[in-house]
């Protein structure tokens, strides 16, 4: 008995899903209709987004090499301005596509998770104030039904809206700052505005995706993504400290759980997690603010963010009270070292064990990204893809973390190996 478990696989439940995850704008290319592509073709966006990636074209490719890694389920999003390129005027030409893009990845027996909303909008409906007003989401409302009818029969996994608290923060809060997103603005009254109407049309989604299916016997699971922080506190024991991270807790990672009705409009809960954030408050007031951690010495990505996989173990167990499946639907790196994804995959998934060990109901990990991408006011710079991808030939190279990916889901978990050499190191 002594060793053994060091020899053991580290298993994950059967029939967990092992995915990964694209966004439209991210990957398709030429999404001429939507607020981005015209404020990046204004200049108002450092980065233009171009012919993307070429998903658009490339899908079956990109969908073969998901299957060479075994994976059983993908995420991806649905384009709303290629649609509905007009106020209430559908595009055949565009269902038609994306229900061939769907039933591809049936085909390839990959399990289809849908977002609905993932930050870009129709150009019509940002002109008409997006879900900055309230009459507003009536068209939205339009659109899921609509989709629902269409493609439902190939939706297995529905996510209602991709991260509000991102979405308000980078296009409702940064207003005049190098990360601000359409439509470029910074008012907290507008922020609140547009996060309750979100409540209010995540609401809606998930009875009318309900309706729908239930009458056609399509699967009517619907959640959303919601990004998850793992926060710390600055000074460990500080009494203040210790409740301004609760207070954090509480309104970013549960807000919109709390606000839509917790298990009355979801299904299960869909968990984007990527760093961790330090909260500092200068002592003796109540102002705090996120540490600034260069030169610290902590384990960053390419872009900044603070990589700490003991925090996905947090998370998951914070949430685990809410009794609902889990499904963690992004999780990721942005680096050009491969090596370091590896280690980052096999860290992050080793936490996820030992959730599910603890208690938590955890149903599938979606690696963000299937490809590299577009990284929305940071271009094309930040690798986050298990699949590399030449920008100028559109070329795809499966990467050595796709590779190990791909072991781990014929396994159905991590063998001791992978921990071995790369999952006990701390540092990436
Ligand atoms: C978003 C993705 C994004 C990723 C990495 C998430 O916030 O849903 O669209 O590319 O994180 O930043």
């Amino acid at each position: 008995m002594s060793n053994s478990h060091h020899h053991h696989t580290h298993k994950f439940p059967k029939g967990f899903l092992w995915g990964t995850a694209t966004s439209s704008h991210q990957v398709e290319g030429n999404n001429h209709l939507n607020d981005w592509w015209r404020s990046e073709e204004e200049g108002k966006l450092r980065h233009k987004s171009g012919r993307g990636i070429g998903h658009f074209h490339k899908y079956k490719e990109d969908f073969d090499l998901a299957k060479k890694m075994n994976t059983n389920a993908h995420r991806l999003s649905i384009e709303w301005s290629r649609i509905e390129p007009k106020c209430g005027e559908w595009s055949e030409d565009a269902i038609e596509h994306y229900r061939k893009v769907l039933a591809s990845l049936k085909k390839r027996n990959i399990r289809v998770m849908l977002t609905l909303h993932h930050f870009t909008l129709p150009q019509w409906f940002a002109d008409k104030g997006g879900f900055e007003k309230r009459k507003n989401i009536k068209y939205f409302s339009r659109y899921v039904k609509f989709i629902t009818e269409e493609v439902g029969e190939y939706v297995d996994i529905w996510i209602t809206i991709n991260e509000p608290g991102v979405y308000i923060y980078q296009s409702y809060m940064r207003g005049g700052e190098d990360d601000q997103w359409p439509p470029f603005k910074k008012s907290t009254i507008t922020s609140l505005r547009v996060y309750w109407n979100l409540v209010i049309a995540h609401r809606k989604t998930y009875h009318i995706i309900h309706s729908v299916c239930d009458d056609n016997k399509c699967s009517s699971q619907v959640g959303i993504s919601q990004n998850v922080l793992s926060f710390a506190t600055y000074r460990k024991h500080g009494l203040i400290d210790n409740l301004v991270v609760w207070l954090a807790v509480n309104f970013a990672n549960h807000g919109f759980y709390y606000l839509s009705g917790k298990k009355k409009t979801h299904d299960f809960l869909g968990l984007n997690y990527y760093f961790r954030v330090s909260l500092k408050r200068t002592r003796g007031s109540l102002h705090v603010i996120q540490d600034d951690i260069s030169g610290q010495g902590r384990e960053t990505s390419d872009i900044g963010w603070e990589i700490y996989p003991r925090g996905l173990f947090d998370v998951l167990m914070d949430f685990r009270d809410y009794k609902l499946p889990i499904y963690i639907t992004e999780n990721g790196i942005a680096t050009s070292n491969d090596d370091r994804r590896q280690r980052f995959i096999v860290a992050h998934l080793n936490e996820v064990y030992h959730a599910i060990k603890g208690g938590t109901d955890i149903r599938g990990y979606f690696h963000w990204s299937l490809l590299d991408n577009f990284e929305w006011h940071l271009g094309y710079a930040p690798k986050f893809g298990l699949i590399g991808v030449n920008r100028s030939t559109l070329k795809r190279t499966l990467k050595f973390s796709g590779k190990l990916y791909g072991e781990i889901a014929k396994e159905n978990g991590l063998i001791h190996k992978m921990m071995r050499y790369l999952g006990h190191e701390t540092k990436l």
